[in-house]
């Protein structure tokens, strides 16, 4: 199943693009492009990583089908998830030598907060259905790690206890809902629990396509009723802690009628700092400060939303000279090494937060999974500024770069 030439085979028929006009030609593209990425052993504990793909092929083999769908998933042929990858070949390290690194920091600060590190946890939700200890584990190991951790408005912990997990304020990510009293609440709720941020996603307001999701949902046999119930609103509101209290009777947080102005109604209801997350071009990062943003967050979802088939590092630039150093910029999205991350904050990007990455280590082996992924990533982005001459993140600028 697993041999060389198989790989060969699929990797040649994905690369035709007549097999993307069948499902068919989108299964195979997705195992080739896991056949380029995953390597074709499985390491039995997180110290004999060598990189984050390492995690990546364990979570694929532990994870029910349905699971490990939902956990890769694009949009349509995933488009942007491949888009998202390409667009780091496009930008390459000037390398210099001769230039003492011997000691090199990775600290920063971002929204007046002091990080080790500008690598940090994008939100993730449903994190239970990658591992039992879900974002507790994740809060623990970004603590002993000491990375910034963002919480999804969908998780499946309770905000106080990955706050006392974690041991200091995560940032609330937010999804708008079309109750406002809902959202009243849960802005409350986050505040109350001691964040001091809140993200707000606007990339899924008009929902997206997840094929990938749906084909491995299919050939998943287990009855999914038990944990997720019937797919009604009380189900969803059971399910998701932070809804806890609200009286939807209509669970959607895609509004499709969110505008700008949203973030007033939020800033009415809130003390918290605003971040608005999903921003892929310079006319939304326009609007974006205009608004009041206090953060401008480079992000397509990791290929989850639309497949608009460009990637996140690619409309970086026209974000970075837009906000003009107004506000700090975030990006995610495809972020899988030290180098990838280095060439973000290369071009302007203030912190990277990675996703999938740290899921894999957590789906892989829990909280030990979670921390190697983030060791080795800082470990990497360390290497890399020794071998441009950038000893701090501050360092770091565009001439380190160059762009084909
Ligand atoms: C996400 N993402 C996400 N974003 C968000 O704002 N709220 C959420 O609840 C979730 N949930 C979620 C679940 C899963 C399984 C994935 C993979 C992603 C998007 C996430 O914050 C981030 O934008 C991407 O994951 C970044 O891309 P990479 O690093 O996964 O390529
Ligand atoms: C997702 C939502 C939860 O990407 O953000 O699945």
């Amino acid at each position: 199943m697993d041999n060389p030439a198989r790989r060969q085979l699929l990797k040649f028929l994905a690369a035709s693009p007549l097999l993307y006009c069948t499902a068919a030609g989108r299964l195979l593209a997705e195992e080739s492009l896991d056949a380029i990425e995953l390597p074709d052993y499985l390491i039995g504990s997180p110290a004999d990583a060598l990189d984050v793909f390492d995690f990546h092929a364990v979570a694929k083999h532990t994870l029910p089908p349905a699971h490990y769908g939902y956990l890769a998933t694009g949009t349509d042929g995933n488009e942007t998830l491949t888009a998202n990858r390409r667009a780091f070949e496009q930008v390459y390290l000037r390398p210099s030598r001769m230039v003492d690194t011997s000691r090199i920091s990775l600290e920063t600060t971002l929204l007046g907060e002091s990080l080790q590190s500008p690598i940090v946890l994008a939100p993730v939700g449903s994190q239970g259905a990658f591992h039992p200890d879900a974002e507790l584990a994740t809060a623990r190991a970004a603590r002993a790690q000491g990375h910034l951790q963002l919480l999804s408005n969908v998780a499946t912990t309770p905000i106080e206890d990955v706050m006392a997990a974690r041991g200091e304020p995560v940032w609330f990510q937010f999804y708008p809902t079309n109750q406002w009293s809902t959202a009243q609440m849960m802005l409350e709720r986050a505040e109350r629990a001691g964040a001091r941020v809140v993200v707000l996603t606007v990339d899924l307001n008009s929902g997206s396509n997840r094929v990938l999701l749906g084909q491995h949902v299919r050939t998943d046999d287990r009855d999914c009723t038990t944990c997720h119930g019937t797919g009604s609103v009380e189900d969803f509101l059971r399910m998701n802690p932070m809804y806890q209290g609200s009286r939807a009777t209509y669970a959607n947080f895609a509004m499709a009628d969110m505008t700008w102005d949203y973030l007033d109604r939020i800033r009415g209801a809130t003390s918290m700092k605003i971040v608005v997350k999903g921003i892929v071009t310079r006319e939304d990062a326009a609007s974006a400060v205009e608004a009041g943003a206090d953060a401008v967050y480079v992000s397509n979802h990791g290929g989850r939303a639309e497949a608009s088939g460009w990637g996140a590092l690619e409309s970086l630039p026209e974000v970075v000279e837009t906000v003009n150093g107004r506000v700090p910029v975030m990006i995610d999205s495809g972020f899988r090494r030290g180098t990838d991350i280095f060439k973000a904050l290369a071009l302007g990007a203030d912190a990277v937060c990675i996703g999938r990455p740290y899921i894999w280590g957590l789906a892989a082996f829990g909280q030990a999974g979670v921390e190697k992924v983030l060791e080795m990533l800082k470990a990497e982005l360390a290497m890399v500024m020794g071998q441009v001459g950038a000893v701090s993140i501050e360092d770091i600028s565009r001439r380190h770069v160059g762009v084909r």
